[in-house]
């Protein structure tokens, strides 16, 4: 008799890699998969808890590479919007904004302010937030990028400039620091004003220290609108210099005068992936979220304000009607409304379908936990993935959805031993019900928990369970293993 702590029969094990479903057996001892057989295999394996998923399906954990859960995942450590997508492992420090490491003069610049006020900032090295992350226990694990922006922060008296050799050094130094205590690679968020001066110079360099960790670089693009093509060949050019991979963030055409462009801008990554590793996230929404930005108020698109420290009475309405019942113009509504977040009514479906769709595309929620309406992004992506996209819309298989979201993941991120169901890999797992997983949160009441996610274990502890968290939290900061790697296939 073989002894493991839980036994997971008669699923039909998706296993991240896009391989077909095949029903298995799953033993799982001490946080890792011990064996994986046919059904009946394991009748030789006695276990403290054994799990019967039969017409269920055994996926690997989700990872969400894009989010904005820096300091959510200390707060709120049971992370609920997460762990009740089957969520296991979460990747914050995106969009060139991270909690760590920062030193604030004031209040945070925007959109560092995404992560919290100026309490939320107490990570003056990336090794004091490692601590905190562990010293919280969240239910997830944490893996983290470095932030363009929050590097600049702490060496720049103003952010709408280039930054000097000697803060470039100063920058480098502290990425350097992040490199040695694990961080998974550097993210920019050259669209906002915050880095928006910083020329690509500047971020060529402090990309440079990335290739020997085997470290990487992810990029919310200078624009996403009009320019794309040649916000991408910006990045390229980064990844290039620095021979590192590239993943661009949240790849969308935003804007109705781009709509439908997402064929020549797929048609560049596949180009340019002949060369170098590149691949990219998305989210499964045809409309964005941020802070409120001038900038994007243009009339041509609805606006939603989800937060307005000024008027927070007019979360939830357009600025078009804002505007109308001040009787303002859109532009001076939204001056008035900041600091502000807003949902963008900016892509078009078949933009948003045929990004998801390309092969590589991972999924990210780039949630945002601080908002008091957030984007429904924070607690649906992954199910609707799954459902509305996989499922109801037969966009792409399953099996592949899974792909998008795990097995892929983990290898472009370098999250060892993790993102497949596979013996000797950590026993991050998810049973769900594919003929009910659907996301339930939406624009009107976007905090609400997915059906169909049966089960959730982290680390081989079970989490999540019936709709309801176990009070079990086994999650830990992730450190970069082996060097994400380039495939002959370009399969990175
Ligand atoms: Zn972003
Ligand atoms: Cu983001």
């Amino acid at each position: 008799m073989e002894k493991c702590d839980t036994l997971i029969v008669g699923a039909r094990v998706i296993d991240g890699t896009g391989a077909p479903a095949v029903e298995r057996d799953v033993a799982v001892r001490d946080g890792r998969i011990v064996a994986m057989e046919a059904p009946g295999g394991l009748s030789h394996w006695s276990a403290d808890d054994v799990f019967d998923a039969h017409g269920k399906a055994l996926a690997p954990g989700f990872i969400d590479v894009h989010t904005h859960d820096d300091t959510h995942v200390i707060r709120s450590p049971q992370m609920m919007p997460k762990i009740t997508q089957g969520v296991t492992t979460v990747i914050v420090g995106n969009c060139g904004i991270s909690a760590s490491p920062v030193t604030l003069k004031g209040d945070p610049p925007d959109p560092m302010n995404l992560l919290g006020d100026a309490a939320a900032f107490r990570y003056p090295t990336f090794a004091a937030y490692v601590d905190a992350v562990n010293d919280a226990r969240p239910a997830v694990n944490v893996g983290a990028l470095i932030g363009h922006t929050a590097l600049r922060n702490n060496h720049m008296d103003r952010l709408d400039r280039a930054a000097t050799a000697d803060e470039i050094a100063g920058m480098r130094a502290q990425l350097e620091e992040a490199l040695d205590n694990g961080a998974l690679g550097l993210s920019s968020g050259l669209a906002y004003g915050s880095a928006f001066n910083a020329p690509p110079e500047e971020v060529q360099a402090l990309a440079e220290p990335l290739a020997k960790a085997g470290a990487l670089y992810t990029t919310h693009m200078r624009t996403e609108f009009d320019a794309i093509l040649d916000a991408m060949d910006e990045a390229y050019r980064v990844g290039r210099h620095a021979r590192v991979p590239v993943v661009i963030s949240h790849l969308k055409c935003a804007g109705p005068s781009n709509w439908g462009r997402s064929v020549e801008v797929l048609k560049s990554i596949e180009t340019v992936r002949e060369g170098q590793p590149v691949g990219c996230d998305c989210y499964p929404y045809n409309r964005s979220s941020s802070t409120l930005d001038l900038k994007q108020v243009t009339g041509d698109i609805d606006i939603t304000i989800t937060w307005s420290t000024p008027h927070p009475e007019m979360a939830g309405k357009l600025i078009r009607d804002i505007a109308a019942v001040w009787n303002v113009s859109q532009q001076e509504a939204a001056k008035r409304l900041q600091p502000a977040g807003a949902v963008y009514h900016n892509m078009s479906e078949d933009d948003v379908r045929r990004i998801l769709s390309h092969p590589a595309t991972m999924v990210g929620s780039d949630g945002l936990p601080n908002d008091p309406l957030p984007h429904p992004r924070l607690w649906g992506a992954f199910p609707r993935v799954l459902g509305h996209y996989a499922r109801d819309t037969a966009l792409i298989s399953l099996e592949e959805a899974v792909r998008k979201m795990t097995g892929l993941s983990a290898r472009r991120f370098g999250l060892e031993q993790r993102g497949e169901v596979k013996v000797g890999y950590h026993a991050d797992l998810v049973v769900f019900d594919p003929e009910r997983v659907r996301d339930a949160a939406t624009f009107a009441r976007p905090e609400q928990a997915a059906d169909g996610i049966d089960a959730v274990w982290v680390n081989g502890v079970l989490t999540y369970r019936e709709a309801a968290l176990t009070g079990e939290r086994a999650g830990r900061f992730v450190a970069r293993g082996a060097a994400s790697k380039l495939d002959a296939a370009g399969a990175f």
